[in-house]
């Protein structure tokens, strides 16, 4: 792998940090507080290109590598964890699933506005029973000839109601199990489709998660996504690109708490000193570096892999195992070095240690993660 970053990866992270810290730190508080999508700020994020980062520029996107896709993504969530979710959700699931597998009048009809920022995609998969457990779809899909009528509920969506493109995954045959199960793009305006109950959550307040609710919803054949029966495939494949950008969104959050930590510690005065000077606090930074440095280099490691056509589902799972832990620990440790000043929301780490959960969990939980990595060696 080579870690040299070139001038053109230097300035993707460059511009994404100027966003970062110039246009999302300054109304970030207020955002999470209100749960206030961002909505003014996503659309200078796509004017800005980092909607459809990897997307091919004859789709409207910015024909980049994963490595800066990685290197966008640590910014972004530095600050704002629920504008890089948007981001991710919309780079990795929706765009990648749609330029990888859509037909050509799919990418033409759905990926354009998504890769040009001017639409917003959510990828459902997860329902009230089926998080972990992806093969236990319950939404069906059944076919009915030049159609399929969906049924069902999806939960936890993120873009969930700013979403102009879903892609569904449902199940059309149940006795086929995940061979019976396709991937079918929705629109918010077909009959039968609700967008239900915004969820009220810990972390990531900002961006929007609803419940999905499809009522004889019909959806046009030449709406699935692949072969019949790939749905579950599809899923798969597009969630392990996906596990690259929340590793990085970790990252972010972790590298984040860490950069206010330190500022914070030249600037704190205690016992005649900066804190800084304390080697209690010196030994808490040096850790806090070395964790979000070696989660760094698992991200990079993975984006250079999928960059190179290498098989990334394990380091991509590798990643995001270790950078969302490595979040847990680091902004807690974080919010320690502010002592009283961390509990409070002005100084930000409190939101990130409270954005650092979810990385746990969406995208696959850290258990999920240790299956496909286990599976992977073992295989
Ligand atoms: N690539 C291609 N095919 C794959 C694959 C991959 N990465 N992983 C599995 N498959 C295939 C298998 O080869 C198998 O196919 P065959 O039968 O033809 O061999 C098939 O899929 C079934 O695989 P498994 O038997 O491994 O399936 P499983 O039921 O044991 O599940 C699992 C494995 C890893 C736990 C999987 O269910 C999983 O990843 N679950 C987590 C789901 C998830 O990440 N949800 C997140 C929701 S999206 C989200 O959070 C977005 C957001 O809003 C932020």
């Amino acid at each position: 792998m080579n870690i040299e970053l070139s001038e053109e990866q230097k300035a993707v992270r460059d511009a994404a940090r100027d966003f970062a810290q110039n246009v999302l730190k300054p109304g970030v508080i207020d955002r999470d507080r209100d749960m206030r999508f961002p909505t003014e700020e996503v659309k200078q994020l796509g004017e800005l290109g980092f909607l459809g980062m990897m997307v091919d520029p004859k789709y409207g996107g910015g024909g980049m590598d994963a490595v800066s896709y990685v290197l966008a993504m640590e910014e972004i969530s530095k600050v704002d964890a629920s504008c890089s979710v948007i981001m991710s959700v919309n780079n990795s699931l929706v765009c990648w699933g749609l330029e990888t597998f859509g037909t050509e009048e799919q990418k033409q009809k759905y990926l354009i506005p998504l890769a040009k920022g001017e639409q917003i995609g959510a990828f459902c998969l997860s329902e009230p029973e089926a998080g972990s457990d992806a093969t236990s779809q319950r939404t069906t899909a059944i076919d009915m000839g030049d159609h399929y009528l969906v049924n069902g509920t999806k939960n936890w969506i993120t873009n969930g109601n700013s979403a102009g493109v879903y892609l569904v995954i449902a199940q059309t045959d149940v006795e086929k199990g995940h061979k019976g199960i396709n991937a079918l793009i929705m629109t918010k305006d077909m009959e039968g489709f609700t967008v239900g109950a915004k969820e009220d959550k810990m972390g990531i307040r900002a961006s929007d998660t609803h419940t999905l609710i499809f009522n004889d919803v019909k959806v046009p054949k030449e709406n699935r996504i692949g072969e019949d029966g790939f749905g579950f495939k599809f899923a798969m494949k597009t969630l392990g690109g996906g596990r690259i950008g929340i590793a990085s969104q970790a990252l972010g959050i972790a590298a984040g708490a860490y950069e206010l930590a330190v500022q914070y510690s030249k600037e704190r005065q205690a016992f005649g000193k900066e804190i800084s000077k304390h080697q209690a606090i010196q030994f808490k930074l040096a850790d806090m570096a070395t964790q979000v440095e070696a989660a760094r280099l698992l991200c990079l490691k993975a984006a250079w892999e999928k960059d190179a056509g290498l098989d990334y589902t394990q380091s991509g799972s590798m990643a995001k195992l270790f950078a969302s832990d490595i979040a847990q620990k680091v902004t807690t440790e974080a919010v320690q070095v502010h002592g009283g000043y961390g509990y409070v929301k002005e100084y930000h780490v409190e939101r990130l240690m409270r954005d650092a959960k979810i990385t746990q969990i969406y995208e696959g939980t850290s258990e999920v993660q240790k299956i496909v990595i286990s599976r992977g060696l073992l295989k």
